[in-house]
């Protein structure tokens, strides 16, 4: 059985030096020695994953890169591999966030190269999918995540997906201050769960992983939690601030009790 704790990641993006990065691991490692019925994931930006590590090392906290490229090595001017990542302490890596996908215009293609690499390296992927505004607008939410789900994990029939967790993330909601509604997040949830589970039949359907994200805070945290189909979070602007991730992490750990 996987673990049944709820995941609270932390994704920093383009935030916090190495040392504002350790000194709020090491304040994280005291608050989750209580907080023994969360799962603690950080995604720092890389260059603080080296120093990082040190404050993580013997502490429940797993560390995450937020990108890796799928080549092993090379000339790829700026990127960081599978192996620099786990050299660094990191046991996760996001892949596909939507600022990759839009920003940086990753194709589903770019994205399916690496998931099969970091797997084989020995690394848990945090894929990111979700719609645009105007895709939940039209009515096309369902077939945009199950296009993802299907480009982006074609060919991985033999892979060990149980390492494999998916972040629901509506673009509309990602650092804009609108959250899902516990309907449309628990609505999409349900749909990545049965696209999943016809892509992975070995997988059931109960031992899939599926996050939300998309402005996550401590005010919203509780009825989301209480969510069916929500198994944690995966944070942005929120998990800046120690107090308030503490916080959104005490909130699901009662919430997750309540839920019906
Ligand atoms: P947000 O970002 O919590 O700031 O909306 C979430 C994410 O991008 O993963």
């Amino acid at each position: 059985m996987s673990d049944p704790r709820p995941i609270i990641a932390a994704n920093w993006k383009m935030n916090k030096t190495p040392e504002e990065g350790y000194q709020f691991v090491r304040q994280l490692a005291v608050k989750a020695k209580e907080l023994t019925g969360i799962r603690f994931i950080v995604c720092p930006s890389a260059t603080g994953l080296h120093y990082i590590q040190e404050a993580a090392k013997d502490t429940a906290i797993e560390l995450g890169g937020q990108n890796m490229h799928s080549a092993e090595a090379g000339a790829f001017t700026g990127e960081i591999s599978a192996l620099m990542l786990l050299a660094c302490g990191c046991d996760w890596v996001i892949v596909g966030h939507s600022e990759r996908r839009h920003i940086f215009h990753e194709s589903d293609a770019d994205i399916q190269a690496k998931i099969p690499v970091a797997l084989e390296k020995g690394l848990s992927v945090i894929l990111c999918i979700g719609e645009r505004l105007e895709e939940r607008q039209s009515g096309a939410t369902e077939s945009v995540i199950r296009q993802q789900l299907q480009d982006d994990l074609s060919g991985m029939e033999s892979y060990p997906v149980e390492r494999l967790i998916i972040a629901y993330e509506p673009v509309w909601a990602i650092g804009t201050g609108v959250v899902a509604t516990p309907e449309q997040a628990g609505e999409a949830h349900a749909q990545v769960r049965e696209i999943l589970h016809g892509l992975f039949p070995a997988l059931p359907s109960n031992e899939a992983k599926i996050l939300y994200g998309g402005s996550v805070k401590s005010s919203n945290a509780d009825e989301l939690m209480k969510t069916p189909g929500i198994d944690g979070f995966l944070i942005g602007g929120a998990s800046l601030d120690i107090d308030e991730y503490v916080k959104i992490a005490e909130i699901s750990q009662l919430a997750i009790k309540e839920r019906p």
